[in-house]
């Protein structure tokens, strides 16, 4: 039986059953392109006659000591990955390209090398050359990782077999090729196969695996997002072009926390860890103006301020824009909606714009109240008191929810010489850490009070 061929995208990995101009999954054109199946071994059709090796079953109940940790000494890098690397693993790390990712890598090879580890680092982008000449600038030349410059996945894990390292880099997945397949390197099918063969060479030698992927313009690592599925680890490299600095978040880890984030900043001499980040998102912070509100946050285990800010103009438009910068926009249109539905305050008419300084995406919902009222800050033209953070969750009723860990979000704000909190009624604490409490049950007790509306 012969098999019909399918097809998918390059862009989104949608899959198709014919080839067409432009992916109607995700719109790309000229992305789409025929899959070939990358065994060429035995097939479906002979798995029914040849019996299967029986496998052993065994209980939940059983004593397993957790995964042994190799820790880089970057403790940044280390928090996201959990508390270092686990051997045997496969970990993606993606991201905008120029965003960091060699420079970031390069350095956690030589950082696991100097640890006493034995680290490769294959570049499929760049010469040996290259690579020496940007560890010279890094001052990494001391430490004994083993390079090389290749993009054939077959003399790769040939060498990796041999070399038998604690950790290899490749960097990226996307200039790999299989000969197994023979599609362009780029294309589904080639990081598919390849990101196969290195994650289950990770596992069947033992050698943890670190992939570099890019990622495209819509943030998804470019070609399939099964490469996601494969591996253990999903990190993600993020950061704004003109900001100095970056963060890395683990979007998926078997053996640790998600939503934990790391901060770097990019220097002359390479990634510097941020071990306070509150004070690096808080540095360039201007006296309170309108607009302007400093979210207690957390991001993975640790907390972390930044400052909200919203402009709010007459627009001279039909339609008013709206747009936001670290912040979901459909998160922002809820808020405005209860603004106007509970609390009679109009933004029709108005352009909105409203911005996480310093590059960092917030994603809590606990930011709602911050965004409230840097939004009302920004409408009435008053600025908040000085010295006070912001955290709560608001509902569509208008009503202001509780937020976990708010201890922990008022601990950090004494540390940074905030004096006074904004946060939801009934807000679970045994201590306020010694700030001055302005709790509201909902969001009309909050602006009539602060902005004498409502
Ligand atoms: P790179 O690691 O090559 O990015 P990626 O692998 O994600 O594509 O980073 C390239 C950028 O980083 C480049 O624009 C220059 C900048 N950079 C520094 O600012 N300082 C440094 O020490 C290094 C090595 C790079
Ligand atoms: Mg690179």
């Amino acid at each position: 039986m012969a098999k019909t061929p399918s097809f998918s995208c390059n862009a989104c990995g949608a899959v198709h059953n014919k080839w067409s101009g432009r992916c109607d999954a995700c719109g790309a054109w000229n992305s789409i392109v025929e899959d070939v199946p990358i065994s060429t071994g035995p097939t479906a059709q002979s798995l029914g006659a040849k019996k299967g090796r029986r496998i052993a079953l065994s209980d939940l109940a059983g004593e397993e000591a957790p995964p042994p940790r190799k820790a880089s000494g970057i403790g940044e890098l280390d928090r996201v990955l959990g508390g270092g690397l686990v051997p045997a693993s496969a970990i993606l790390v993606g991201g905008d390209p120029g965003i960091g990712k060699s420079t970031l890598l390069l350095q956690a090879a030589a950082s696991f090398a100097r640890a006493g580890l034995s680290a490769v680092y294959v570049s499929g982008e760049e010469a040996t050359a290259q690579v020496r000449m940007r560890a010279q600038r890094l001052e990494l030349t001391d430490a004994p990782v083993r390079l090389a410059a290749e993009t054939n996945l077959r003399d790769i894990l040939t060498m990796l077999e041999a070399e038998k390292p604690d950790v290899a880099i490749i960097d990226s997945i996307q200039t790999m090729w299989s000969d197994q397949v023979s599609s362009a390197p780029g294309s589904v099918s080639q990081v598919r196969a390849a990101a196969h063969e290195l994650t289950t060479f990770a596992k069947r030698h033992g050698v943890a695996v670190i992939l570099v992927g890019h990622v495209t313009k819509d943030g998804q690592i470019a070609g399939p997002r099964v490469v996601e599925h494969m591996v253990d680890t999903v990190l993600y490299f993020e950061g704004e072009r003109g900001h100095q600095f970056r963060i890395l978040r683990a979007v998926k880890n078997r053996f640790g926390p998600a939503d934990e984030i790391g901060v770097f900043e990019m220097t002359g001499e390479g990634l510097a860890e941020v071990t306070n980040p509150s004070a690096l998102f808080l540095s360039d912070r201007e006296d309170p103006a309108p607009g302007s509100v400093v979210f207690a946050g957390i991001e993975g285990t640790r907390p972390v301020l930044c400052e909200f800010q919203a402009l709010v103009a007459p627009t001279p438009h039909s339609q008013p824009r709206r747009s936001t910068v670290g912040w979901d926009g459909g998160r922002l249109a809820m808020i405005l909606a209860v603004l106007e539905a509970r609390c009679a305050v109009p933004f029709a008419g108005m352009d909105v714009y409203l911005n996480v300084a310093g590059g960092l995406r917030v994603s809590e919902p606990a930011a709602d109240l911050a965004v409230a009222m840097a939004l009302l800050s920004a409408r009435e033209d008053i600025a908040l008191p000085p010295q006070s953070v912001v955290f709560g969750e608001i509902s569509l009723s208008g009503a202001l929810r509780p937020v976990s860990q708010t201890e922990n979000r008022l601990k950090e704000a004494q540390k940074l010489g905030f004096t006074a909190a904004i946060a939801p009624e009934r807000s679970k604490m045994t201590t306020t850490a010694g700030l001055a409490m302005r709790q509201y049950r909902d969001l009309t007790g909050l602006v009539g009070d602060m902005f004498g509306a409502g």
